[in-house]
């Protein structure tokens, strides 16, 4: 919280001085006006656990702004429920709201030009986070942003958990001795930026490092849950003793996984997630999730906000919040392994 706090703090300063100059941007006149700023939120699927931990900092976010500065944040956050067109009615409403900023959790990254339309038509800065627009469509206006964990940097530390592990302790992997280690992979959406690229990378970082893989099987479980317990379900009838190391693209898929081993009464073979979501970071503590690559979500949500308060009050976004290209945030991430 101290970086959101810090980000925070430095803002009010901002605006305070603003005030005093009376700059006279439209944001500022606006703004003093009302004594409040309105932020529409749309979030891709409310259900998602990631997701939702952001959004849970999100919201501390806009209290801790409130309790230090004399401005009122008006945080309206939309589930989208996984449709496009009820996320284009959502950013429509958001507009005739009279939104300062909107933040946008895409749901088809590769419509993200009716949503800058409608943004641009109306003069409102957005800030796309989680989903990213092709590259094109962010080139389109100067007033776009986009917030994530790098994808590569996430499988590259997951798979680096692995080669870790194989070191000191490749028994733990290689359960039947013969040398090779046999993975499962849990895919998340196919039209994800981040699913190809943590599959390839994870992969990729295994052999690099040294462990002598043996792809069994794999499938696309969308991030959730539920689907990926019913594939493992499958897979562990299929190939009965057979998987040692199951890849996972997200912490609900791995733990979806876990699930359905419990269900099979299996034990012993290792999980690996990505996100550090609360069950996530939970499973790795006691033992069920071999590791999981965590980004900071204060952090995350912190670059949102401040970003998004920001551009609401026609101020440039702080130093502290370091773009790439002018308009790119990406959140540091870390390995969780359990503290033995
Ligand atoms: C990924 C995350 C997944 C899911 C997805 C939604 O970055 O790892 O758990 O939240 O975004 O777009």
């Amino acid at each position: 919280m101290k970086n959101t706090k810090r980000c925070c703090i430095l803002l009010s300063s901002l605006w305070l001085s603003m005030m005093l100059l009376l700059t006279g941007c439209k944001g500022t006149e606006r703004e003093t006006e009302k004594g409040s700023i309105r932020i529409g939120v749309s979030l891709y699927r409310g259900d998602d656990t990631f997701i939702n931990n952001i959004r849970g900092e999100l919201e501390k976010c806009a209290k801790t702004y409130e309790q230090e500065n004399s401005m009122k944040i008006n945080l309206d956050i939309q589930d989208a429920k996984g449709s496009q067109n009820t996320q284009n009615d959502q950013v429509d409403r958001f507009i005739s709201l009279g939104c300062d900023v909107l933040c946008i959790n895409l749901v088809d990254r590769t419509a993200a030009s009716v949503v800058i339309d409608k943004a641009m038509e109306a003069q409102i800065p957005v800030v796309f986070f989680n989903r990213e627009p092709v590259e094109e469509d962010m080139n389109r206006w100067d007033q776009l942003y986009y917030v994530e964990a790098v994808a590569k940097e996430s499988a590259v530390l997951q798979g680096n958990i692995v080669v870790k592990q194989y070191q000191e302790h490749p028994e733990s992997l290689d359960l039947n001795g013969d040398g090779v280690v046999s993975y499962v992979l849990l895919e998340g959406e196919s039209s994800h930026q981040d699913s190809l690229i943590r599959t390839e990378w994870s992969v990729q970082t295994l052999k690099d490092g040294g462990v002598p893989i043996e792809k069994i099987t794999g499938g696309i479980a969308n991030w959730e849950r539920s689907q990926a317990s019913a594939l493992m379900e499958q897979w562990l009838e299929k190939y009965p003793g057979m998987i040692e190391l199951i890849i996972c693209n997200n912490d609900d898929m791995a733990l979806g996984a876990i699930d359905a081993m419990e269900r099979a009464g299996i034990s012993g073979i290792s999980v690996v997630g990505i996100d550090g979501t609360t069950p996530g970071l939970e499973a790795v503590e006691n033992g069920k999730l071999l590791g999981t690559v965590s980004c900071d979500k204060e952090r995350y949500a912190g670059a949102i906000f401040t970003m998004a308060v920001s551009r609401a009050v026609g101020e440039e976004i702080p130093p502290e919040i370091e773009l790439d290209e002018g308009k790119y945030y990406y959140c540091p991430q870390q390995i969780v392994i359990r503290n033995r």
